[in-house]
C-alpha cells in the first residue's frame, strides 16, 4: 500500500471518484429537472383543457358527463382528474373515491381564493396498498363560466416515473464508475512500472553497492528525473569505487613503504646478534644505520599522518596575510647549512614587498619541500636558485637548480605518492616519495597549481603559482 504504485492507484481512484461524483449529480440533477418540467407542461396542458371542456357540465351539474369527460381524460393523460365546485368539493372523481369530500390544498386554495389561474406543487404521498412513499405533482386549473370562477381541476400524477429515470442513470453511472476504476487499477499497474522500475533497480543497485560490491551500476538511459537520478547515482558509484581503489592502492603502498625500513632495521640487528665478537666500530656503523632506517620510518609516518589529514576533511585552511619574502627567506636561512655541507650555493632573489593571503605553515612546508628536494638533488658544488614574480593576481615562486634533473616520461608522476625517479638513491637520501604530492595538495588548498620542467642531467624548475587573495575562507 506504500509503493509509489498503489500510491497512483489511489490518486487516481479518488480523483476520478470526484469527477464521476460532481458530474452523476450534475446530470442527474439536469435530467430530473427537465423530466420534471415536462410533466408540468403536461399537467397544466391536461388541466387547463379538461377545465374548458368540463366547465358547461359543472354549470348544468351534469354530474354524468362530468364524470365520463375525467375518466377517458384521467386514462389518457395517465393521472388522476377531480374537478371541484368553488367551495373545494370534490364533484368528480375519476378514481371515484373522494366524492363530496373538501379539499384543503393549497393548490386548489391558490385558485378559488388567490388571484391565480393556476397552481401546482408536490407532496409526498403514502401509498396505503403498497406502504411505500411516492412523489407526486398537483397541478390545479379554474374552471370559468361566464367570466365566474366556478370551480377547479385538479390533475394529479405520480412523479415514479422521474425518479425511476434518475435512479437508473445513477445506477448506470455507477456501474461505469466501477469499470472505469477497474481499467484505472489494471492501466496504472502497467504505466507506473516504467517509473517504479528504474526505482527498483536503483534501490536493488544500492542493496547491492551497501553490501560491498562496488561494481554495480543502475545503467538507466534516457531523460526526465528519474534517469538523472539513475545517471547521477552511477556518477556517484563511480566515484566511491575510485576513492575505494585509491584507498586501497594507499594503504598497499604505505605498507610497502613502511616495510622497507623494517627490513633493513631487521637485517642489521640480526647481523649483529648472530655474530660473535663485532668491533664496536661495525656496531656503532650499524646503530647509525639502524638510526637512519628509524629516521625515514619518523618522517614517513609524519607525512602519512598529514596526508590522511587531508583527505578525510580534518584540515582546514587558516589564512593569513604573509610577507611573501619574508617566509621564503626564513625557509631558505632553515635550508642553508644542509646546502652548505655540500657547497651548494643558495641564491634569493624575490619581488619586492609582497602580502598574500594563504596559511603560511602549510606554504612553508610546501616551499620547505622544493627546496630540500632542489638541495638533495643536486650535486656537491650546484646553485639553487629561489627567485619570486608577481603576474596579476598571482605570485610564482621559481626554485630552479642545476641539478641531477630527470627525463621526460618521469614528470607527469613526481606528483603521485611514493613516486621516485631513482628509488635507491632516493632510498639513500631519505626520501619517501611522498614530498612532491603533499606540495601539489597544498597547492591546490591555496587554489594554486605547482608546474615542472627539467632536463635529465641538467637541472630542474619547480614553479608554485599561487592567488595574491583567496576567494573563499575554507578549504574543504
Ligand atoms: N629538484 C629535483 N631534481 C630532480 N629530481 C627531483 C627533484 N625534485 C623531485 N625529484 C624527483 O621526484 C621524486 C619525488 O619527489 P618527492 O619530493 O615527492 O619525494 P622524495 O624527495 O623522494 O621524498 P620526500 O618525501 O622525502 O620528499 C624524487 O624521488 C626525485 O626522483
Ligand atoms: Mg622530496
Amino acid at each position: 500500500m506504500y509503493s509509489i504504485r498503489w500510491r497512483f492507484v489511489i490518486i487516481y481512484l479518488i480523483l476520478v471518484g470526484i469527477i464521476f461524483g460532481l458530474v452523476s449529480v450534475a446530470v442527474s440533477s439536469m435530467v430530473e429537472n427537465y423530466l420534471v418540467g415536462q410533466y408540468l407542461s403536461n399537467a397544466q396542458k391536461n388541466a387547463n383543457s379538461t377545465a374548458v371542456q368540463i366547465a358547461p357540465y359543472l354549470s348544468d351539474s351534469d354530474a354524468s358527463s362530468m364524470y365520463n369527460i375525467v375518466v377517458s381524460n384521467g386514462n389518457d393523460m395517465g393521472g388522476r382528474l377531480l374537478v371541484l365546485n368553488s367551495s373545494g368539493i370534490v364533484q368528480t372523481d375519476s378514481f371515484s373515491s373522494l366524492n363530496g369530500i373538501k379539499l384543503d390544498e393549497r393548490e386548489v386554495n391558490d385558485v378559488l381564493y388567490g388571484q391565480n389561474s393556476s397552481s401546482y406543487g408536490f407532496h409526498l404521498i403514502n401509498d396505503s396498498a403498497t406502504g411505500d412513499d411516492f412523489w407526486s405533482v398537483y397541478y390545479t386549473s379554474s374552471i370559468i363560466h361566464n367570466g365566474d370562477i366556478i370551480g377547479v381541476v385538479l390533475y394529479s400524477s405520480s412523479l415514479s416515473d422521474v425518479v425511476r429515470a434518475t435512479s437508473l442513470l445513477q445506477s448506470q453511472t455507477l456501474i461505469i464508475f466501477i469499470l472505469a476504476c477497474g481499467v484505472i487499477i489494471i492501466s496504472s499497474m502497467l504505466t507506473t512500472n516504467w517509473i517504479t522500475n528504474p526505482i527498483n533497480k536503483l534501490t536493488e543497485v544500492a542493496v547491492k553497492i551497501s553490501s560491498g560490491d562496488l561494481s554495480q551500476r543502475a545503467g538507466i538511459k534516457g531523460k526526465g528525473e528519474i534517469a538523472e537520478l539513475g545517471q547521477t547515482f552511477d556518477m556517484m558509484c563511480d566515484k566511491i569505487q575510485n576513492v575505494d581503489k585509491q584507498r586501497g592502492e594507499f594503504v598497499s603502498d604505505a605498507s610497502h613503504e613502511l616495510k622497507t625500513p623494517l627490513s633493513s632495521m631487521k637485517i642489521l640487528v640480526e647481523s649483529l646478534l648472530y655474530q660473535d665478537n663485532v668491533p664496536e666500530e661495525v656496531y656503532k656503523d650499524f646503530l647509525s644505520d639502524i638510526n637512519g632506517e628509524i629516521d625515514r620510518l619518523n618522517r614517513l609516518i609524519t607525512d602519512l599522518l598529514l596526508l590522511s589529514k587531508m583527505d578525510s576533511d580534518i584540515m582546514t585552511i587558516n589564512l593569513e596575510t604573509t610577507d611573501l619574502s619574508a617566509l621564503i627567506n626564513k625557509c631558505v636561512e632553515a635550508l642553508r647549512p644542509i646546502a652548505q655541507t655540500r657547497n651548494i650555493t643558495l641564491s634569493v632573489n624575490l619581488e619586492g614587498d609582497l602580502d598574500i593571503e594563504c596559511d603560511p605553515l602549510k606554504l612553508r612546508q610546501a616551499l620547505n619541500n622544493l627546496i630540500e628536494n632542489a638541495i638533495k638533488y643536486t650535486q656537491d658544488d650546484g646553485h639553487v636558485n629561489i627567485s619570486s614574480k608577481r603576474h596579476g593576481n598571482e605570485v610564482a615562486v621559481q626554485i630552479e637548480d642545476d641539478g641531477i634533473g630527470m627525463s621526460k616520461e618521469h614528470l607527469q608522476h613526481i606528483f603521485e605518492r611514493f613516486y621516485r625517479v631513482d628509488k635507491a638513491r632516493s632510498r639513500d637520501t631519505g626520501g619517501t616519495g611522498l614530498g612532491l604530492h603533499i606540495v601539489r595538495r597544498i597547492a591546490l588548498m591555496h587554489s594554486g597549481r605547482v608546474e615542472v620542467e627539467s632536463e635529465d642531467g641538467k637541472g630542474s624548475k619547480f614553479t608554485l603559482i599561487l592567488p595574491i587573495s583567496q576567494a573563499h575562507e575554507e578549504w574543504e
